[in-house]
Formats: structure tokens, sequence, C-alpha cells
């Protein structure tokens, strides 16, 4: 019996953003419930960017640690680490072969990592894609709650999936190992699923508070444009009461937010930080001036991370308990890894 199963990742760079939590560590949170969940500390694409890292333990070790303190339990569920699961890299080799130099060629997220030198980017930055799309696939996942800055990705990922899948249809049909899938409205006969991106709620992508256009991101050179999760009340409040925005206030209803992408970023994240809707929050401030609104968001949003801030401090404070998770986790994760490789060894015909 084939079952739906979610799969979602996170590099081990650099402290970790409301933008990362609200995109990312909060939807895994909630689909927990209904479903089972793999959660992983991506340490082979850190590499990517910056071979060398001071502290990569360390970074794994928050990554784990924001997890764990967001309400991922892995006991249920599985947290691991990828270089504990050689299988990613295995599958990647061989999605290398699956993927077109001309699908790479349009990834923006690419062109914005690699900057002017591209000549001088790694092979590893290039090829970034395919190893996530086997992230996903070496555990046959379906769906992937993430960014909407990761929505070309997963739409690569799929284009791989479909690729292996017609290319060695013939070779799946007699292994029995395929499962029906539909594509457009044609039922095929496939190995890998077709993942579904997650991407929704207010604030699909929340943007720096100093620059509307830009995402907030923790390689933004400013501190000020995004608000960490080990940033402490004052922190998080002074960012806030500093945040870029317009003179105008708050309108009464979404429409009247457009244009101004100041507004539109804070007012997402308050319904986001409230589970609610952008509808609802301009419902109660809608006419409020941002003197008003900025001090209940400074609230809200401590009163959301606070608690997750403690709990990683306390988390971090006994490595040697997220170690023992994160062994578990890989252990766990590398039984069912071995299992799709063992598969599709005998689909290459290895
Ligand atoms: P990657 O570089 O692989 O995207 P990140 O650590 O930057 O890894 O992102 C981890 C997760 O956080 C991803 O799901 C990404 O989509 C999400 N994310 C990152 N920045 C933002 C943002 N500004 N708004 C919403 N989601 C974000
Ligand atoms: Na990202």
């Amino acid at each position: 019996e084939f079952k739906p199963l979610v799969f979602s990742g996170v590099q081990p760079t650099g402290n970790l953003h409301l933008g990362n939590y609200l995109g990312a560590i909060r939807k895994f949170v909630a689909l927990q419930e209904k479903n089972d969940c793999m959660y992983c500390v991506v340490d082979l694409h850190a590499l990517t960017a910056q071979l060398v890292h001071e502290d990569m333990i360390g970074q794994i070790r928050s990554i784990t640690a924001a997890f764990l303190a967001a309400g991922i339990d892995p006991k249920q569920h599985i947290v691991f680490n990828q270089s504990q699961v050689p299988q990613h890299a295995e599958l990647a080799w061989i999605f290398n072969c699956v993927a077109r130099i001309g699908w790479m060629n349009r990834m923006t997220q690419f062109k914005d990592k690699a900057g002017k030198d591209r000549e001088q980017a790694s092979l590893g930055l290039y090829a970034y894609p395919s190893l996530m799309a086997a992230d996903i696939l070496v555990y046959r996942a379906t769906h992937v709650p993430v960014g909407e800055d990761q929505k070309q990705h997963l739409e690569l990922t799929r284009d791989i999936a479909m690729k292996f899948n017609m290319d060695f249809m013939e070779k799946i049909r007699p292994t029995g190992l395929g499962i029906d899938i539909t594509v457009g409205d044609e039922p095929v006969h496939a190995y890998f699923p077709m993942v579904e991106p997650l991407i929704d709620g207010p604030a699909p992508r929340v943007m720096s508070l100093k620059d509307g256009s830009k995402k907030m991101s923790k390689s933004d050179p400013s501190d000020l444009s995004r608000i960490n999760l080990m940033d402490d009340s004052d922190a998080i409040s002074k960012k806030i009461r500093k945040a870029k925005t317009d003179p105008d206030a708050l309108p009464s209803e979404v429409d009247g937010l457009k244009g101004r992408p100041e507004a539109d970023n804070l007012v997402g994240i308050f319904a986001a930080l409230a589970d609610k809707t952008k509808a609802d929050v301009l419902a109660e401030f809608g006419g409020q001036q941002f003197s008003v609104f900025k001090p209940a968001l400074v609230d809200l949003a401590v009163e959301v991370l606070a608690p997750i801030n403690a709990e990683m401090r306390r988390l971090m404070d006994d490595p040697g308990h997220i170690d023992a998770v994160l062994r578990d986790g890989g252990e766990r994760a590398r039984a069912r890894a071995e299992k799709t490789m063992t598969e599709v060894r005998d689909i290459i015909g290895f």
C-alpha cells in the first residue's frame, strides 16, 4: 500500500529567522498531527555555497533544536541529518543523469546565489535542485511544505520524477513496484510520485523588514532586516519598531494593501502569527496608524517566539540529547532510503 508522506528540509546555515519559521517550520508542526512526516537538516546542501564551516555540528544541532522547540515530535516522526543517509547522494547522482542541463539553467535561485561571477560558483550549487529532488524522492514523499521561494525547485522535482518514470516505464512494470498516478488525465504506471508543494497561508513569502521587495533572508547583511528565532524580546521590539512602513493608516480591505509592500508584509506576518487571515487583521486594525499596529505586532511576535526561543536555549545546553535524536532518526531514515535504493538499482539494472 502506498501512503502519503510529508518531507521537508532546512539548511544548517546561519540563524533561523521568522521567514523560515512561518514559511516552513510552523507548517511542519501542523502537518504532523495527520501525516507521517520526515524533517531533515540538509547539511550536504550547506556545502554548495561555502565549503568550510567553522561550526557545522553546532549549526546542525541548532536547526534540530528549533525543530524540537517548535513542537516536532521525533518519536512519532523522523528528525534526522542528511549526511547520515548516504542514499540521498546516491540518488542525486542518478538524478544528475536524468535532469537536463537546460532545466537547471532556468533555476532562478542559482542565478541569485551564484551572483555575478557564475564561473566561480560550485558545481554543487548548480546541481542543488537535483539533490533536493533526491532528498524528497528517496522516501517517495508526496507532500513538501516549503516557502514560496522553493516552488521552482519542486516543479523540477516533478520533471525529474516524470522523466525517470517515462524512461524506465518498461522496467518498472515487471518489478511490481510501481504506483498508479494520473498526469493530466493520463493514467501512468510510475515509480516516483508527483510531489505536491504545500505553500499557503497569509505569509508564504516573508519579506525583509527594511525592503519590501526582498525576501527575509539570513544572508541579508542587515540584521535589522529579519527577526531571528534566537532574538530576545528587546531585539524583536526594536526591529519591528524600526521596520520600514509608509505614512498612511492601514486599509480596511486586503485590496488596499496593493502597492504597499511593507504594510502588506507586516499584516501578513501578524495574520500568520495569529492564525488569522489578512482580512481578519484589517477588520481589527483598518484605519489605525502603524503607531498602534506595530506595538500589537511586537506583543504577538514575542508571545509566539519567546517560548520557542527559551526551549531552543534549553535544548542547546544538552547537545548529547540532540545528537541522540539525530542518531535515532538517521537509523530509521536509512532503513527507508535503502528500501527505495534497492528498488531503484533493480529498476536501472545494476
Ligand atoms: P534553502 O536555502 O534550502 O531554501 P533555507 O534554510 O533558506 O533553505 O530555507 C528553509 C525553508 O524556509 C524553506 O522551506 C524556505 O522556503 C523557507 N523560507 C526561507 N526564507 C523564507 C521567507 N523569507 N519567507 C518564507 N519562507 C522562507
Ligand atoms: Na531559501
